[in-house]
Parts: structure tokens; sequence; C-alpha cells
């Protein structure tokens, strides 16, 4: 089990799914964690089972220079940050035909701009207290052509060179940047796809080589991975964690398994 007491952790997206996990497990290894997110009903919830102290901070990473903002009212409630799980996300189903430009500046203001900010404005404070760890949330999306999302694809695409970049620009300032893309894993953003498109998850369940969803837990084990000394020389990395959806071969099941 990862020791993370005496650090402190900021998880965005804190309110449900993937976030919500990552700020359990953090806590959980003696991390103190900032939660962000807009449901403060959420926050609360998942804060008033945390044992280290943690602090909740409403925002909405969609407005502008809100990433700004975050980091510092963050760095208002802490001295400074040692671990930041770049989490929040949003979702972006549309074909080539659909897509409006629109669209295409929300999912890049909330997937990349937001996360690219708020990691310049609480970097500085990481450098300070000896370096740290920033997880970037991705998406499998970047790793092979998901039908219909070309501008969600396009956000984690970025976010995945972005990670090898910053790696690169503070790998002497012992800030270690990975990324993480999840597979299928069962959170409230299927909740949309799982009402409208029938079939839909059967069908992707049908290319996971390990048969079955993925569940917070599964991302929130290897943030820990990230956010402790057991990556000690892992930096720039990006890795699935997908059951071997992006890059496994994947055959039927057994029938009697079905
Ligand atoms: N689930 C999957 O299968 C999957 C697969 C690949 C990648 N991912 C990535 O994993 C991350 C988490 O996904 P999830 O499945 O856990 O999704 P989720 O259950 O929908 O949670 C998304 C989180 O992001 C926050 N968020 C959304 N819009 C925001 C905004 N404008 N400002 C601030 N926070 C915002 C939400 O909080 P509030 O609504 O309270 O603000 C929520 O806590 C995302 O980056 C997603 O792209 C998920």
């Amino acid at each position: 089990m990862a020791d993370l007491k005496g650090k402190i952790a900021v998880v965005t997206g804190a309110t449900r799914g993937i976030g919500e996990a990552s700020a359990r497990a953090l806590d959980a290894a003696g991390a103190r964690v900032v939660l962000t997110g807009r449901t403060v009903s959420d926050l609360d919830r998942v804060s008033a089972d945390l044992a280290n102290d943690p602090i909740t901070i409403e925002s909405d990473l969609s407005a502008a220079h809100a990433a700004q903002s975050l980091a510092e009212e963050v760095l208002s409630r802490v001295d400074g940050i040692d671990i930041l799980v770049n989490n929040a996300g949003i979702p972006m189903r549309r074909t080539p035909h659909e897509l409006t430009e629109e669209d295409f500046d929300r999912v890049f203001d909330i997937n990349v701009k937001a996360l690219l900010f708020l990691t310049l404005g609480l970097a500085p404070s990481m450098i300070a207290r000896g370096g740290g760890s920033v997880i970037n949330i991705s998406s499998v999306a970047s790793l092979r052509g998901p039908l219909g999302r070309v501008a969600y694809a396009g956000t984690k695409g970025a976010v995945d060179a972005m990670t090898r970049a910053l790696a690169a620009d503070w790998g002497a300032d012992g800030i270690r940047v990975n990324a993480i893309c999840p597979g299928l894993i069962a959170t409230a953003i299927w909740e949309d796809n799982r009402r409208n498109i029938p079939g839909l998850i059967e069908r992707m369940e049908e290319q996971i080589a390990l048969k079955r969803w993925g569940y917070g837990d599964d991302v929130a084990d290897v943030v820990l991975f990230f956010a402790s000394d057991a990556s000690r020389y892992v930096t720039g990395e990006v890795i699935a964690v997908d059951g071997g959806m992006a890059r496994v071969g994947s055959a039927p099941r057994a029938k009697e398994q079905q």
C-alpha cells in the first residue's frame, strides 16, 4: 500500500466517478486531499468520508481563467501541493458532420486548456516543496481512432503530448508527469450513451480482452502508483488502464460464459 502521509493532493472532478475513487484512494493512503468540482452536494458527500482533513473547492473549469483562479484558491488554503490528479473532463460524441466550433471550444477548454493552466499554476508550489507528481487522466480515445469522437480524441491526444512535454520541462525540478488512459469505466459519463444507443455498451465490452467493464478503483490504484514513490523513476509515460481494449487482441467470449 502506498504511504502518502504528509502529502497534499489535488483531485479535479472529485465529485463522482474516477475522481471520487482517486480522492478516496489518496486519502486512504494518508494524503490530505483537495477535492474540486461544480456539484457542492457531491463534494460534501465524498469529503465527509475522508479521514485527513479534506478541503473542498467549488470550481467550474469551463469558465475563462477558471484554472488560474482555482490554482490561486488552492494555494490560499494550503502551503503547496505534492500531487495533482487532472481528472475533470467531459465527453463529446459528435460525428465530423455534426461537430460545431462551439463544441470543439467547449471540450478543448475543459479537457485541455484548464488542465494545462491549473498544472502551470500549481507546479511552482511543487517545485518549492522539492518536486511532485502530476497525473493526467487521458483516454483510450487517444490511443486508437474512436468512431464519432474526433474532438474528444483530439483533447486526449493533446493531454498525452503535453504529458511528455511537461515531463521534459520539469524533470530537473523533480516533478514527474504521467498520464492514464482509462478504457470503458462504469461511471456517469456513460449514462446518456447507455440510454440512447441500445447495445453500444455490450458491443464495446466484447472488444475488451478481460471481458468486463472497469471501475473507478481500477484507475485509482494506478493513480496511487503514480502518486507514490513506487513510480519514482517513471515520467512522461502514458499507460492504458483498459483491460486490454486499445492495444490487445480480443477473442469472443466462450459460449458457456455468456
Ligand atoms: N468513464 C470512462 O469510461 C472514461 C474513459 C476514458 C477517459 N475517461 C476520463 O476520465 C475522467 C473522469 O471521467 P468519469 O468517467 O469519472 O466522468 P464523470 O463521472 O462524468 O465525472 C466527471 C468529473 O468531472 C467534473 N467536471 C465535469 N465538467 C466540469 C467542469 N466544467 N468544471 C469542473 N469539473 C467538471 C465532474 O464534476 P461536476 O459535474 O460536479 O463539476 C465530475 O466530477 C475524464 O477526464 C474522462 O474523459 C473516462
